[in-house]
């Protein structure tokens, strides 16, 4: 109906997208082929129907085997490329992409090689399409601080071309407090940082992320909710949370659309966002997420303009650039 209209017409940024969860079975195929790899799936709708997840654990397992099929430039470029087709498609005017180097250069990838096929993809869909972008290097919290900074050090050579430095994967028993020192060296570069808190993990992470790593956003936050004086903190210094509806519904944050709190979160003054996540394993991209939740939580259409608005001031763009999408 019209509020879907509107929220697929309203220029949107997305800012919490993993790019290595963009990979769609099509493309991992292809890439298996190749490269001359076999996949632990007969073909793509086996691949799909594995896509059946029950906590944030066992997703995982299955994205970080699916990113086996990148090895080189070519691989980057093509993944990066599907996306920002499906992102332009989506009225996204601006994406903010994470990457998780460590799943890649554990296997022989280069840095280098990764960035090189993200950005030949990225700055073409900037050229083509006017998507401006940033790129955020994610850290691995299941791995030791030591492996972080080991990281951070392959990566100084590139750091004009890293806009932030993140921190995903499993969050139960890896908290921030984790990596309060490589995330230190990080903003002592000049480096702003973000951090996935209160997903599965309690709300003690999102308030250590904030008070121990500085990070400038939250990624996912929606156990804030648990603790009021926490949420009223989060509305008080309008830290924007990324929220992930279809990514908490396919892992099981929420067992029911209906129940999400993003709306509950919005009307309580916090700078909500609405992101895809995942979009290849989570069944839907910007607009499918602001769609289920138009459905599932009859969000009005002040509420979806609030959304698409926050998505663009929550940005790393400055002033000037929000204000040209606003
Ligand atoms: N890596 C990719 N997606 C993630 C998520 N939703 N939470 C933690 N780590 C992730
Ligand atoms: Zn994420």
């Amino acid at each position: 109906h019209d509020i879907a209209a509107l929220a697929r017409a309203l220029p949107k940024a997305e800012l919490h997208l993993h790019i290595e969860g963009t990979l769609e079975p099509e493309l991992a195929f292809e890439l298996a082929d190749r490269h001359g790899v076999t996949l632990a799936y007969p073909d793509v709708a086996a691949l799909r129907a594995a896509y059946d997840f029950d906590s944030l654990q066992s997703f995982l397992d299955l994205y970080y085997a699916g990113a086996d099929v990148l090895r080189d430039e070519a691989d980057f470029y093509a993944l990066t490329r599907a996306y920002l087709e499906r992102a332009h498609a989506d009225n996204v005017r601006h994406v903010e992409i994470f990457f998780d180097p460590q799943t890649h250069t554990a296997r022989g990838v280069s840095l280098p090689t990764m960035l090189a096929g993200m950005r030949r993809a990225l700055l073409e869909a900037e050229a083509r399409d006017g998507i401006s972008f940033r790129l955020i290097l994610s850290f691995l919290r299941h791995l030791s601080e030591a492996d972080a900074i080991a990281t951070l050090e392959l990566a100084r050579p590139f750091l004009h071309r890293i806009d932030g430095i993140g921190l995903d994967s499993s969050e139960r028993d890896h908290p921030p407090s984790k990596f309060q020192r490589v995330f230190a060296y990080c903003r002592e570069l000049g480096l702003p940082v973000v951090a996935h808190a209160g997903e599965e993990g309690p709300p003690d992470y999102i308030r250590e992320a904030l008070d121990l790593l500085n990070v400038s956003r939250i990624d996912h936050g929606v156990r804030c909710a648990e603790d009021p004086a926490l949420m009223a903190r989060l509305a008080r210094e309008q830290t924007p949370l990324t929220v992930c509806p279809l990514s908490n519904l396919k892992l099981r944050v929420v067992d029911d659309l209906r129940e999400h709190n993003l709306a509950r979160l919005l009307d309580a003054g916090l700078k909500v966002t609405i992101n895809s996540d995942d979009p290849a394993y989570f069944g839907g991209y910007v607009n499918d997420n602001y769609v289920a939740c138009i459905e599932a939580l009859k969000l009005s259409a002040g509420q979806v303009v609030r959304l698409a608005k926050n998505s663009i001031e929550a940005s790393w763009l400055d002033v000037d650039a929000q204000a040209r999408l606003l």
